[in-house]
């Protein structure tokens, strides 16, 4: 099955379970728009791999005027964004595949991509990264949110025994693991803090800052 099916079939009740199933979603999402400087405007945004809309939604309290492009390959998502802000403002949809998104130069005063970029295998993942900061205009920002390990790290069972016990004091089942870990097998690719701050260093962004770090649970905020 191809990710945008994964999460076709994923979108019923997708907050209930992503709330149960991954560690620090609420800080590293529905806070996202206070890891940016207090009296930092944006006109612009661009929500990548947006899901069922919940990154934009915490972002329209502080920005209720700004144009919200939202971006994601699964079809039955970008369904439910366009219910959900219906009749709200300036929202534009697009559903494709990060490879092939279309980022003209200094098009967003704002990116940000929470637990979607780890889909991409690592290759990709570092080309795509690096496109991202001609996108933006001078003074913007990306907010990377994600898990930030690589599989092959030391460290690796420890992550993924932290991560059990989180989920199970949340109610996740035995049978929803086991989901759970399945779905990281075949679909997750993520990519160590360290590694991925070179990239972005290398790619142009002239600030990457944590700024929410919970274990392997990371917001980097990445300014031009
Ligand atoms: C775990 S969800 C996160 C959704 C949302 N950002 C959130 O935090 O709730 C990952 C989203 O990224 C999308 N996605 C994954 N890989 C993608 C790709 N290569 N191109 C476009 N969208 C992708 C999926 O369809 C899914 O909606």
């Amino acid at each position: 099955m191809q990710i945008n099916q994964v999460f076709d079939e994923l979108y019923d009740d997708y907050t209930a379970k992503i709330v149960r199933w991954v560690p620090h979603y609420r800080q590293m999402v529905q806070e996202v728009a206070s890891y940016l400087p207090g009296d930092w405007r944006a006109e612009r945004i661009l929500d990548l791999g947006c899901g069922n809309g919940n990154v934009t939604q915490a972002l329209r309290q502080r920005f209720p005027e700004a144009q919200y492009h939202l971006v994601d390959a699964s079809a039955e998502m970008l369904q439910g964004c366009r219910q959900r802000f219906a009749g709200q403002g300036a929202f534009s949809y697009e559903q494709c595949f990060f490879q092939d998104l279309d980022l003209p130069a200094a098009s967003y005063d704002l990116i940000v991509a929470c637990l979607s970029i780890h889909h991409l295998p690592g290759e990709e993942k570092r080309l795509f990264l690096q496109r991202l900061p001609r996108a933006l205009r001078s003074g913007g920002y990306f907010l990377y949110s994600d898990l930030m390990i690589d599989k092959t790290a030391t460290d690796h069972p420890a992550h993924l025994g932290y991560w059990k016990n989180y989920a199970e004091a949340r109610g996740t089942t035995a049978e929803e693991w086991q989901f759970v870990m399945d779905h990281y097998d075949e679909y997750d690719y993520p990519a160590s803090l360290k590694r991925q701050g070179e990239w972005l260093e290398g790619a142009g962004f002239r600030e990457v800052v944590p700024a929410y770090q919970e274990r392997w649970w990371t917001t980097l905020r990445c300014g031009v």
